[in-house]
């Protein structure tokens, strides 16, 4: 699954399943830009080959100055994974208007930017693999999550349409939809709600973000060269 010396962007890469995702590209041998807001845990990537940028992904001149970076560093971008997203819970009777924009922000629009800045190097390369990273919440809906619902099933429309503007330019993007995975998204959940979590997916436990990462590998990596516009769901069969 070569993707030696290829150049990668990775969104939310300070914790989680963004920094999963980095290391996994980093061990590959790609070059990788990790993007975040928190400084202090972009340091802690002190190694060659990473090019930290401390961006808010809602800001679309932030992220211009990301691509431009990347650019005037490496000259190309050959992958970019969306991951950056945030959660902001609440019933729709009682969602304030920034719990609503903010999660549409980050997690949509974020991914919005993102792809609308890289995929003009993309296109002179004839070459490039995008992966947003949505959820199976966009597929299911869930009670208290009407923004994060609406932002990650946006996600898909958006990974089906820009796979169908870019394909005739060797450009493949495909969304992955990560069920329960422990991060710290999701330790906020009492013992009692991981438990009933987990008797309802098929394999009998939750996520790894490493699940989620070897997945990310392939979809970017040379092995994967006829699928595009899919949502992969990573979920242990929770959503059958
Ligand atoms: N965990 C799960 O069970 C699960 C399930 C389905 C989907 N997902 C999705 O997977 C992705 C990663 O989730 P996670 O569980 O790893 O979450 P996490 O541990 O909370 O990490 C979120 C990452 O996003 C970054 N981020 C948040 N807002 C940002 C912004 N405005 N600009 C740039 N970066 C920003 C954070 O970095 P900073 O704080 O440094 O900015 C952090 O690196 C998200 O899109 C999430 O919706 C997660």
């Amino acid at each position: 699954m070569g993707i030696a010396n290829q150049v990668a962007i990775v969104t939310g890469a300070t914790r989680g399943i963004g920094k999963a995702i980095a290391l996994t590209l980093l061990d590959a041998g790609a070059k990788v830009v990790v993007c975040g807001r928190n400084q202090e845990l972009l340091n802690e990537y002190n190694q060659p080959n990473v090019l930290p940028i401390k961006a808010d992904v809602s800001k679309p001149n932030e992220v211009d100055q990301i691509i431009k970076q990347v650019l005037d560093k490496w000259g190309r971008i050959d992958i970019l994974v969306n991951n950056a997203g945030i959660t902001r819970d609440g019933l729709l009777m009682r969602m304030s208007d920034e719990d609503w924009q903010q999660v549409l922000d980050v997690n949509l629009s974020g991914a919005f930017y993102l792809c609308r800045s890289a995929i003009r190097p993309m296109m002179k390369q004839r070459s490039g693999k995008i992966v947003n990273i949505s959820s199976v919440i966009g597929v299911t809906g869930n009670p208290g999550q009407i923004n994060y619902a609406a932002a990650k099933a946006g996600l898909i429309g958006l990974t089906k349409s820009l796979a169908k503007e870019v394909a005739s330019r060797g450009i493949l993007v495909n969304a992955v939809a990560p069920g329960y995975i422990d991060t710290d998204m999701t330790n906020q959940l009492s013992e009692q709600q991981k438990e009933a979590i987990v008797k309802m997916i098929p394999l009998g436990r939750t996520g790894t973000v490493e699940d989620v990462a070897q997945l990310v590998y392939f979809l970017v990596s040379d092995a994967n060269k006829y699928i595009t516009g899919q949502t992969i769901h990573v979920d242990g069969g929770l959503v059958i």
